[in-house]
């Protein structure tokens, strides 16, 4: 029961980080081993067909494809630039989704169970960017989970005390992704 948790911002205090982590914790709680990806500490450079066909996956790039295969499930997080994900959140997915020994396109993410998560400190909780992840993870044939988080006004939920809401919200996270470790 391993679960992989990405977050898609680089921001030392990111918002999106800060509640990927409650998420991670409340699938620890569920029994699940969560492991966090830092993309700046492992700095992918930009997707190039030329660079991929002279030297194949860089070594960040396999790295993190390893990570993936070695968990059952993924945890992301994303935060909302222009109604889209970051580019650093998208690169990493183009490098991993590329096929392997000639499979079909998709790489790590067929069949592997994710958990989506977006927060903006705005009112539409990086809707935008949740929804362009759901549709990336369901075209590279993620098996995408229906329980989900799209966090409006972050800063003011972040905070401070969580709700009681919220508190409920993430332990729902937590143990749908500890669950669909269990059962991948
Ligand atoms: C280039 C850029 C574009 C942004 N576009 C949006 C947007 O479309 N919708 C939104 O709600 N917030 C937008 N924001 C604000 C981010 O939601 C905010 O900076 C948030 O804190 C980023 O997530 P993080 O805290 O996890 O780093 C944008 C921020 C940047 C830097």
């Amino acid at each position: 029961m391993r679960v992989l948790a990405i977050c898609g911002s680089t921001r030392t205090n990111s918002y999106n980080r800060r509640l990927l982590r409650l998420v991670a914790d409340a699938a620890r709680s569920a029994g699940a081993t969560v492991d966090e990806v830092d993309l700046r500490a492992h700095a992918i450079p930009f997707y190039d067909g030329d660079l991929e066909e002279a030297t194949g996956l860089p070594v960040e790039a396999r790295w993190l494809r390893e990570q993936i295969e070695a968990s059952d499930a993924l945890l992301l997080a994303t935060p909302e630039y222009n109604g889209s994900l970051p580019a650093v959140l998208k690169n990493a997915i183009d490098w991993v989704s590329r096929p392997i020994g000639g499979g079909r396109p998709g790489g790590s993410f067929r069949g592997r169970p994710v958990l989506v998560m977006s927060a903006s400190p705005g009112a539409s909780g990086g809707a935008g960017a949740l929804a362009h992840l759901d549709t990336l993870m369901r075209r590279l044939g993620a098996n995408v989970l229906e329980t989900r988080i799209s966090l409006p006004g972050v800063a003011d939920a972040l905070d401070g005390e969580l709700s009681a809401e919220l508190k409920a919200q993430v332990g729902a996270l937590g143990r749908a992704v500890a669950g669909a470790s269990q059962n991948a």
